[in-house]
Parts: C-alpha cells; sequence; structure tokens
C-alpha cells in the first residue's frame, strides 16, 4: 500500500540534532549515565526579570487575546530600535519587523515568500541543519559552498560567485555560525554584499541568532551596508542570548515587501505569537543587558576550557571557534579504526561509538553538510565538559 503521507513529508530528514537528543535521553531514561553535547541549547536559566515581566504579563490579564500577528507594536518596535542602534541598520522600522515562533519559523517563512519551484539557494556550509530541508520543502534547491577547516570553515565570496545561476534565489549564512562557531567580519560581508550586489534579483538571509555569543567583541550586520536593507533579511531570536528556547520567539528585519508576505503567511498558518512570550521578549530586548553578557562571559571560559582539553586529544584537529558555544574539529584521523565490537568508518560511526562507549552524545557533521566533522556543543556546565572530554580522550584513545 502507498504511504498516506505526502512525498513532502517522505522526502524531509529529521533534524539530526534533535534525533541525536532523543537518542541519548532514552539511554539516560535507561539509568545510563549520559552527557548530552548534542543539542544547541543553552544550560542558563531564562534571566529573572523576563520571567517576571511574563508573570506580570498574566497577572495584567491583557494579552489573552490573539495577538497582531506580526507582533505587538511595541515589541516590533523595540525591536526596530535595537537594530538601529546596535547593528547599524539605520533603515530598520516596526513596519519591516514581523515576530514568529522562533527563528526557524522565521526561516520558514521567509523561504516560503520568496522560493518558486526551482529556484537556487546558495548555503553557506557547513550550516545548521534546518535550512537545507526547509528549502527543498519549499520546492527550491539547495546549493553549498564549502568553508573548509583551513579557512575557519567560512566559504568565500568568490565561491558564492561562482555558485551564482540565472535561478539563483537568496544565499543565507549563518554568523556566528552554527555549527562551526565562525564569525564573519565586516570584510567579509562587505565582499559578500558586493557578489549580492550584482545580482538584483538575490536576497541574503542573514542569520544572526547567535549575535550576543559572539568573542570577537564586533557584531557587523550586513543589511547595515549602502543598498544591503532592500536585498537583506536579519534573522535573529531570543533562544540562544536570552536562554529562551522554550519561549519560541524569533523574528526578521525584512524589507516592506517581504515582511510583509510574512505576515500573510503567518496569518494562514500560526497567527501572531503566544501574547506572553511577546511581552518576555520585550523585556529582553529594552531591559537588563547584563545577564546576556554574562552568559557569553561564561561560553568564552568554556570555549578555552574545552579548546584546551581538545588540543590534548590526539588525532583531533579544531579551530578555534569566535562565537555561538560549539567546536566542529576534524575526526578523520578516526576513520577506519575499531575497538569494542565498533567499527568506525565515518562520523555518524564515531558519534554512535562515543555513545555507546563514553556515554557522550554529539552529533555528526554529515548532517551539517561536513562528513569529516563532529559537533561539540559546550553550553553545560565546566564539571560536565572536562568529564565528557576525558571520556572521549579514553573511548577515542582505544580505537586501532
Ligand atoms: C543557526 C540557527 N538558526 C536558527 C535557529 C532556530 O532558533 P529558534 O530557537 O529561535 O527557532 C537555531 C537553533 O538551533 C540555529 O542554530
Amino acid at each position: 500500500m502507498n504511504s498516506i503521507l505526502s512525498d513532502r513529508i517522505l522526502n524531509m530528514e529529521e533534524s539530526a540534532t534533535l534525533a541525536m537528543a532523543k537518542k541519548a535521553r532514552e539511554l539516560k531514561a535507561q539509568g545510563i549515565d549520559i552527557i548530552s553535547l548534542s543539542l544547541g541549547e543553552p544550560d542558563f536559566k531564562t534571566p529573572k526579570h523576563i520571567q517576571q515581566a511574563a508573570k506580570d504579563a498574566i497577572d495584567e490579564g491583557k494579552y489573552f487575546a490573539y495577538p497582531p500577528v506580526a507582533g505587538y507594536q511595541d515589541l516590533r518596535e523595540a525591536i526596530a530600535k535595537k537594530l538601529r542602534e546596535e547593528n547599524n541598520i539605520a533603515q530598520a522600522k516596526a513596519e519591516h519587523i514581523v515576530v514568529s515562533v522562533g527563528a526557524k519559523h522565521s526561516i520558514a517563512n521567509t523561504f516560503m515568500c520568496i522560493i518558486n519551484e526551482g529556484d537556487e539557494v546558495v548555503i553557506f556550509s557547513p550550516y545548521w541543519v534546518s535550512y537545507a530541508e526547509i528549502i527543498k520543502l519549499c520546492g527550491g534547491v539547495p546549493v553549498l559552498i564549502e568553508g573548509t577547516l583551513e579557512n575557519n570553515f567560512k566559504a568565500t565570496a568568490a565561491q558564492l560567485e561562482a555558485a551564482i545561476t540565472p535561478k539563483t534565489k537568496a544565499v543565507i549564512y549563518s554568523s556566528p555560525c552554527n555549527p562551526t562557531g565562525s564569525v564573519f567580519s565586516q570584510q567579509e560581508l562587505e565582499a559578500i554584499a558586493g557578489v549580492v550586489m550584482k545580482h538584483p534579483n538575490m536576497v541574503v538571509i542573514a542569520d544572526e541568532i547567535y549575535e550576543l555569543i559572539n568573542f570577537t567583541g564586533k557584531n557587523f550586520s550586513i543589511a547595515s551596508l549602502p543598498g544591503m536593507f532592500e536585498r537583506t533579511v536579519t534573522v535573529n531570536g531570543f533562544s540562544k542570548g536570552y536562554a529562551m528556547t522554550g519561549w519560541r520567539v524569533g523574528y526578521i528585519c525584512a524589507p516592506l515587501e517581504i515582511a510583509k508576505a510574512v505576515e500573510k503567511m503567518q496569518g494562514q498558518f500560526t497567527s501572531g505569537l503566544t501574547g506572553i512570550a511577546q511581552r518576555a521578549a520585550l523585556a529582553g530586548i529594552a531591559g537588563d543587558q547584563t545577564p546576556s553578557k554574562d552568559m557569553a562571559t561564561e561560553y568564552l571560559k568554556r570555549r578555552d576550557l574545552v579548546l584546551g582539553l581538545l588540543r590534548d586529544i590526539p588525532g583531533i584537529k579544531t579551530h578555534v571557534p569566535e562565537g555561538a558555544f560549539y567546536f566542529f574539529p576534524d575526526v578523520t584521523a578516526f576513520f577506519g579504526k575499531s575497538a569494542h565490537g565498533h567499527s568506525v568508518a565515518n562520523a555518524d560511526d564515531l558519534c554512535l561509538y562515543l555513545l555507546a562507549v563514553a556515554n557522550v552524545s554529539l552529533v555528526t557533521g554529515s548532517a551539517f553538510g561536513a562528513p569529516n566533522c563532529v559537533r561539540i556543543s559546550y553550553a553545560a556546565s565546566e564539571a560536565e565538559l572536562i568529564e565528557a572530554m576525558k571520556r572521549i580522550k579514553k573511548a577515542l584513545g582505544d580505537l586501532a
């Protein structure tokens, strides 16, 4: 019998990060002491003043009705103000902002609104797992341009230029990047913008969700460059920088035509984001930024800790991530080896081996377009990170 399910969903890959997290949870439930370094999730609690704003919003009793589809006006204004003042996106106004159910939803909305069947979208690779699947769902064709460990996993403007065809509709990257932690410099973004400006029918989707976890001390938004506001959808959200993954707040800042289209799309699919979560987000963006800064300082300490421990593991090759909370080491040195009844032919096998033998969950690089690597999230306590690295070192040392 043919499946009742659509080709659309049958052709979609499951999210590898969520799949690995599920496996780790199942083993934990069996009483196995798993250290989970597979999810892109802060281990901090949402700052207190943001929690309080949500409680106040409930007590006020004003936010229980359907919210405006694109978000409450005051939240959109606060986001636009932040983008003008902190990201130098001078043209940003409330009308360019659409608030959605997480940045994932913002990205899905955007692609739904710009991609026609067969349109190509260039992805800077390694890339966040969901980009390619969302593009395919919308009938688009992902075209990967690959960065390598040697250039900090940053594909170049020249590679972008070479990948563009008459069918190219958009290009997408994240900076700071998930999975590599790499950050594009202003110069690199200027070069990318230079290519985009030569092709009037394409837009940039700049995923800046890790903006507040950037150790270079400099955030640069491509939409701030001359001529680029009209050509850029800036994506951001509260999950990472404000430790608000479960609140599901994301947004875009887009040229009016795209913002209006996204509002229309959202009006048919989900309507506006939960009112209480929007009030919490407003307290986040307009309130005290100290908790976010403190979290970033803590991530930097952990990066340095894990960097030292990884450099002490023979066979691991890593660059130094400048943001987000991931390492993305090359692990090819372990391919073709075996131990404890496991053979390791690739990064998928290595992750299964480390889960079974070291009881540490990582995510295979193949999920991010880089089959020679694994992703290690260091959004975990120092004690867990030290123990996890010890176990990984031992298990990798056993492979022969
Ligand atoms: C690069 C990137 N973009 C977007 C998202 C989605 O974030 P949200 O929780 O806002 O949907 C994530 C989450 O892992 C991410 O890593």
